[in-house]
């Protein structure tokens, strides 16, 4: 039987045994890995305080109506928007809901956790969430799974194609930056020394997913997190300012990050591909020039007010006691909460990482990336 009656026929079994997640997409194939940036609701099956599972969390996301469904923002995230662009039907449902081992061989799955870093450590002040290693653990179980219904070497052929993305290290910055968190179990170390160990402990995880059978990569780098209004609260920073330390850290990371990656295209390439996503410009530019981009407010958040604790929930099903802690268009705002972005500003990302040039991803973008013949 050749791959495509084969995948007919896995189209046909995956109807009958699959109800919700019916629409398949052998054309766009992608594994999500990662923190809150790209949780599609893994984080709703766990004991945690990092979740995002209450209303107005999802009030534009249009195939749930608009009830949350653990999305960390108010619409669809850079991989939902991404992947529909590319063609996908489906989203990768998140790794925990019951019942998604079958759309490994689909469109994919999602393992990202909101809280988690590339630090096993990182989020533990919110009790439940999937550090990376684990999450690269999640992945081997349906590996396996996908070997037992499709035999080792369809499921390799399978893996070539598909985009292995990567949103994470986030959190461990933030943890790093905050002095009430004791960290790594005593002394701060270096700010070069946790760039290094966070670099290292990626590379490791990216190692075993080139094991596994990853080909495709996107790693996305670290956005400016001194600009978001968490930090800026936290460090007591007027209107239109960012902090000037964390941004440094986290530019001292992507640099190590990108040429780590540049390293591995040189080992592993030409079959293998690591993108390094540039982010941190990509999102400077949003809110350096947000209103030559659309948006009116790129200081205060949509959601949840602009002051700790930024709460942003709504207690009852009420519309009134909603637009008490929402702003009045959604669109205008970057900031859906006091971490995240709109999905306006999803949007304008996922068009530059798909199509921008070698400044923002490289060596390429994704949808050459998407394209890329490496069989
Ligand atoms: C990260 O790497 C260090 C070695 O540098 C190792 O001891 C540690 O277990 C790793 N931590 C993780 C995966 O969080
Ligand atoms: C990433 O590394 C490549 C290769 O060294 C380099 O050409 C590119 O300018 C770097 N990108 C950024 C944003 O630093
Ligand atoms: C909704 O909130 C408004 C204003 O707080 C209140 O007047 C109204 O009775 C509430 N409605 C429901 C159904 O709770």
């Amino acid at each position: 039987m050749d791959i495509f009656r084969f995948s007919k026929l896995l189209i046909f079994t995956s109807f009958v045994l699959t109800s919700f997640h019916v629409l398949p997409s052998l054309s766009f194939i992608s594994f999500v890995f990662g923190d809150s940036l790209v949780d599609a609701g893994n984080n709703d099956y766990l004991f945690t305080l990092s979740k995002a599972n209450l209303p107005p969390y999802g009030i534009d996301f249009k195939p749930s109506g608009g009830q949350p469904t653990g999305r960390f923002t108010n619409g669809r995230t850079i991989p939902d928007i991404i992947g529909q662009t590319l063609g996908a039907v489906s989203f990768p449902p998140p790794y925990l809901a019951p019942n998604t081992q079958p759309d490994a061989i689909h469109g994919g799955i999602n393992y990202a956790s909101g809280a988690s870093g590339i630090l096993d450590k990182t989020g533990s002040l919110f009790i439940g969430r999937i550090p990376l290693s684990n999450q690269v653990n999640y992945f081997e179980q349906s590996r396996n799974y996908m070997v037992n219904v499709m035999g080792e070497k369809r499921t390799k052929a399978f893996l070539k194609k598909a985009i292995f993305s990567l949103t994470t290290g986030s959190n461990d910055m933030l943890n790093y930056v905050q002095p009430s968190i004791p960290f790594l179990g005593g002394d701060k170390v270096f700010p070069s020394t946790f760039q290094d160990y966070m670099v290292f402990n990626l590379t490791t995880q990216l190692k075993r997913l080139h094991e596994l059978g990853a080909r495709k990569f996107v790693v996305v780098g670290i956005a400016p997190l001194g600009c978001i209004p968490f930090v800026r609260a936290l460090n007591l920073l007027p209107r239109g300012k960012c902090s000037v330390e964390v941004n440094t850290l986290i530019q001292g990371y992507n640099q190590r990050l990108n040429s780590t990656l540049d390293q591995l295209n040189r080992q592993l390439g030409p079959e293998s591909v690591f993108v390094y996503a540039n982010s941190y410009d990509v999102f400077s530019r949003i809110i350096l020039s947000y209103r030559h981009y659309g948006f009116e407010n790129a200081d205060e958040p949509c959601c949840g007010g602009n002051f700790p604790p930024f709460i942003c929930f709504k207690g009852n099903n009420n519309a009134s006691t909603a637009t008490s802690v929402l702003c009045d268009d959604r669109s205008k705002y970057v900031f859906w909460d006091a971490y995240h972005p709109t999905e306006a500003v999803n949007i304008i990302i996922s068009k530059m990482l798909l199509d921008g040039d070698e400044s923002i991803s490289f060596p390429m973008n994704i949808r050459e990336l998407y394209n890329y013949n490496n069989s």
